[in-house]
C-alpha cells in the first residue's frame, strides 16, 4: 500500500464529487446490464484515475478513489480501463487491483492513450458501450478527446469541469494578462481560440 503521506488529501467537496460519480456509475451499470441485447457489453474508463485511494482532510481516514468505487459496483462493468500519468499512482492501482482480471492499467497521457488504445475498444458496431470519467486537476484534457467521444455514439462521458484552473489562470479580468502557457492550455481544452474570441468581443463591445 502507498504510504498515507504520499496520497492526495481530499477536501469535503471532493468527497461529495466521489459520491456523485459512484451513484452515477452505479445507475449506468444497472441500466446497461438490464438491456436485452445479449451481446451488449459495457465498460468503465477512468482517464485521470489517481492512486485508487486518498486521505480525507476532514477525518484523516482513507477514502476510496473513483476507480475503486467503480470496481465495487454491482452489477459489474465487463472491463475497467484505468489511466494515470504518474508512475506511483499506477503502481498503487496495480497493488489494489492485483486480483482482478478485468482491469487494464495504462501509465501515460490519457489524451493519447484514450484515442489510440481505449476508445477503439468501445465501438458502437461491436455492441460495446462505455462510461468514461474525465476528472483532471485542471486543464489537462484536450478537446479532441471530447469531440471523438461525442462522435462515437457508444460513449458517455462524465466531465469534472476545471473551473478553478480556468478562472485562476486563463479567464482573467484583463485577457492580455494571461500567460502564453495558460492560453495554450485553455485553447487545447476548449478546442479553439476561446480567449482571443473573448478579447475581440470585448474590444468590439467597448467601442459602442
Ligand atoms: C483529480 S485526480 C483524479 C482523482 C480520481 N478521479 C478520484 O476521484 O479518485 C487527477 C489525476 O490525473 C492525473 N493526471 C494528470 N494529467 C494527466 C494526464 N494527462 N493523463 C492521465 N492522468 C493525468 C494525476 O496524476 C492525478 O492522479
Amino acid at each position: 500500500m502507498t504510504r498515507k503521506s504520499e496520497l492526495d488529501e481530499l477536501g469535503p467537496w471532493s468527497e461529495i464529487k466521489l459520491e456523485i460519480i459512484r451513484e452515477y456509475a452505479q445507475a449506468y451499470s444497472k441500466i446497461l446490464s438490464a438491456q436485452t441485447a445479449p451481446d451488449l457489453v459495457h465498460i468503465y474508463i477512468d482517464a485521470f484515475a489517481g492512486a485508487g485511494v486518498h486521505v480525507s482532510r476532514t477525518t484523516g481516514r482513507f477514502v476510496r478513489g473513483s476507480p475503486l468505487n467503480a470496481l465495487l459496483i454491482g452489477p459489474p462493468f465487463r472491463e475497467y480501463h484505468l489511466i494515470d500519468l504518474k508512475r506511483e499512482k499506477v503502481a498503487s492501482l496495480r497493488k489494489i487491483t492485483s486480483d482482478r482480471q478485468d482491469v487494464k492499467l495504462y501509465e501515460g497521457d490519457c489524451n493519447t492513450i484514450l484515442l489510440n488504445h481505449v476508445f477503439p475498444k468501445v465501438k458502437y458496431e461491436d455492441y460495446r458501450r462505455g462510461l468514461c470519467l474525465l476528472d483532471p486537476y485542471g486543464l489537462q484534457l484536450n478537446w479532441g478527446v471530447i469531440e471523438t467521444a461525442g462522435r462515437m455514439r457508444s460513449l458517455e462521458i462524465f466531465l469534472n469541469f476545471p473551473i478553478a484552473d480556468i478562472n485562476r489562470n486563463a479567464l482573467l479580468r484583463d485577457p492580455d494578462a494571461a500567460k502564453d502557457e495558460h492560453v495554450k492550455r485553455m485553447n487545447g481544452y476548449w478546442g479553439d481560440e476561446f480567449l482571443e474570441r473573448r478579447r475581440l468581443f470585448e474590444e468590439a463591445t467597448s467601442v459602442r
